[in-house]
């Protein structure tokens, strides 16, 4: 039996989307060719806020808005990013059809949203982040006034839980 850790988990509260963008610069200074970000959470939670910053933090500019049928945008940073955005993706096989694998398992780094919908195509070595809203926090008023973001990482696979062990070294360490 192995004794090597595969799995990790750790979770942290950003206060603004400007804390979310750091979140994702402390990412990508961590991020190693081929690392796989998988970002789960609802409409507006902050998924592409949390990529914006990963894809600065390598030098690859900003997220261009996409038309719709773009699914997959390329950019050159230190590493070449991949962002994914499988929202509309209707069919998982549409995901294998776009050849997503030689993103995947490619030298870049990939950040995909709503990794759902790839089903099994979704690499199983990966951090998934789950970005949510803390339910006690929520404004009733329905306004956007609260600006507090749980992110819940699980690593799995040891470039991920190395990935993840390095952003949380370099993280501050928030008073709770
Ligand atoms: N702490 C925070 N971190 C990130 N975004 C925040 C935060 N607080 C407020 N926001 C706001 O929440 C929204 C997040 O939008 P974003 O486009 O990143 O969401 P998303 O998860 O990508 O949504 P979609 O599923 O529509 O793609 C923005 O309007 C942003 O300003
Ligand atoms: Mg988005």
């Amino acid at each position: 039996m192995s004794s090597t850790t595969t799995t990790a988990t750790w979770a942290v509260v950003t206060a603004s989307p400007d804390e979310t963008r750091d979140l994702g610069r402390a990412l990508a200074a961590a991020a190693e060719p081929g690392a796989v970000i998988l970002l789960s959470g609802p409409l507006g939670a902050g998924k592409t806020c949390l990529a914006s910053g990963i894809l600065a933090g390598l030098g690859g500019g900003d997220i261009a808005p996409s038309p719709t049928f773009v699914l997959i945008r390329e950019y050159d940073g230190r590493l070449p990013v991949y962002h994914f955005d499988a929202y509309r993706l209707e069919d998982p096989e549409q995901a294998a059809d776009l050849g997503v694998d030689e993103y995947f398992y490619g030298d870049g780094v990939s950040v995909v949203e709503w990794p759902e919908n790839l089903g099994s195509y979704a690499p199983k070595e990966a951090l998934w982040v789950r970005i949510e809203r803390p339910a006690g926090a929520r404004s009733t008023s329905g306004d956007q006034s609260d600006e507090t973001r749980r992110f819940l990482f699980r690593a799995s696979g040891q470039r991920a839980v190395s990935l993840l062990e390095e952003v949380r070294r370099t993280w501050p360490t928030q008073a709770s």
